[in-house]
């Protein structure tokens, strides 16, 4: 028999023509709405400048405690033209040939495939590699640059890098609109979209991964990197490396670390090599667990 369904009985208040705010400071500050929008950027601006100051300090204690008191750390050149990001990838690439012999690499922000095709042609093809990019540039503004800043050619194009012919056909497909193909590697896949969906369809298809070696966030955005390393890193239990990009950049990724340790209460991990400005940083997550 189908249950009767009774609407409920709705206490409603007087109509308002503006939020009754509970706080007294709320109410205060409510008195400042007329201010022109411009003003109130300015205010989000010393926020956020005043949160930039506060993340310098705490990330010159967090090398003076996790780096400069450790002397195995690997200090590598910062980035420049001739080195490029590979001393701290080989230190990478180092660690997983001497620990495993097969496994899985993430990389949260792929572009043109630069860093991803580093990585496949550095390690055995029983690794498989996934890339993550929406392809369409940063989806929010990053320390000064606008959203839609560090578009590439809207796909990996760089995993084409040996076959320069295929490479210049891609490329072009890619200005006239038409989406990348299969990468030519058989053991790297590729996820389109923004992470939000990307890593979740990838989680849902593939389950949480059980053998992460290598996890790449080169997204630079806090939004772009929090999310996931709760999501992702936030579950594991075993040994494996983080890689930060843009470590130096105190309100994103360095944020975005230090919220995630302090949420997850995680202590069992050490800096194994960082840039000398600090903007690379490698991790070993679980240094005391064995691999997944
Ligand atoms: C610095 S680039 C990556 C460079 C690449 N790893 C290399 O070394 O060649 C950053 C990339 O992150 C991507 N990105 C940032 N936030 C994202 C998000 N939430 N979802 C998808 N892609 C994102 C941007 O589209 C951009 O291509």
């Amino acid at each position: 028999m189908a249950q009767e369904i009774k609407s409920l009985a709705i206490a409603t208040a007087p109509f308002a023509e503006k939020p009754r705010h509970a706080g007294k400071f709320r109410r205060l500050l409510a008195r400042l709405s007329s201010l022109p929008s411009r003003a109130i950027d300015k205010i989000e601006w010393f926020g956020l400048t005043t949160q930039k100051i506060a993340n310098t300090l705490r990330f010159e204690h967090f090398w003076r405690e996790k780096i400069a008191k450790d002397h195995r750390v690997t200090i590598v050149p910062t980035f420049n033209k001739t080195t490029g990001k590979h001393p701290i990838w080989n230190v990478a690439i180092n660690w997983i040939n001497a620990n495993s012999a097969s496994g899985t690499i993430l990389e949260l922000g792929t572009n043109n495939g630069g860093s991803l095709k580093y990585f496949v042609d550095h390690l055995p093809q029983t690794f498989r590699l996934v890339g993550f990019d929406c392809f369409e540039g940063l989806p929010e503004s990053w320390d000064g640059l606008p959203a839609g800043s560090i578009k590439g050619f809207g796909g990996p194009v760089e995993l084409w890098a040996d076959e320069p012919e295929k490479r210049r056909e891609v490329v072009a497909n890619l200005e006239r609109g038409i989406m990348f193909p299969p990468p030519p590697q058989p053991n790297v896949e590729i996820e389109s979209g923004l992470f939000s969906e990307s890593v979740t369809r990838y989680l849902i298809r593939s389950g949480w991964p059980r053998d992460l070696r290598f996890i790449h966030f080169d997204a630079d955005l806090y939004i772009s990197t929090r999310p996931v390393l709760d999501t992702i890193c936030g579950t594991l239990r075993y040994r494996y490396l983080i890689l930060f990009d843009e470590f130096y950049s105190v309100n994103h990724e360095f944020k975005a670390w230090s919220e995630f340790v302090d949420l997850y209460k995680l202590s069992d991990w050490r800096v194994l090599s960082a840039s000398e400005d600090g903007s690379q940083l490698l991790i070993e997550m679980n240094v005391h667990a064995p691999l997944g």
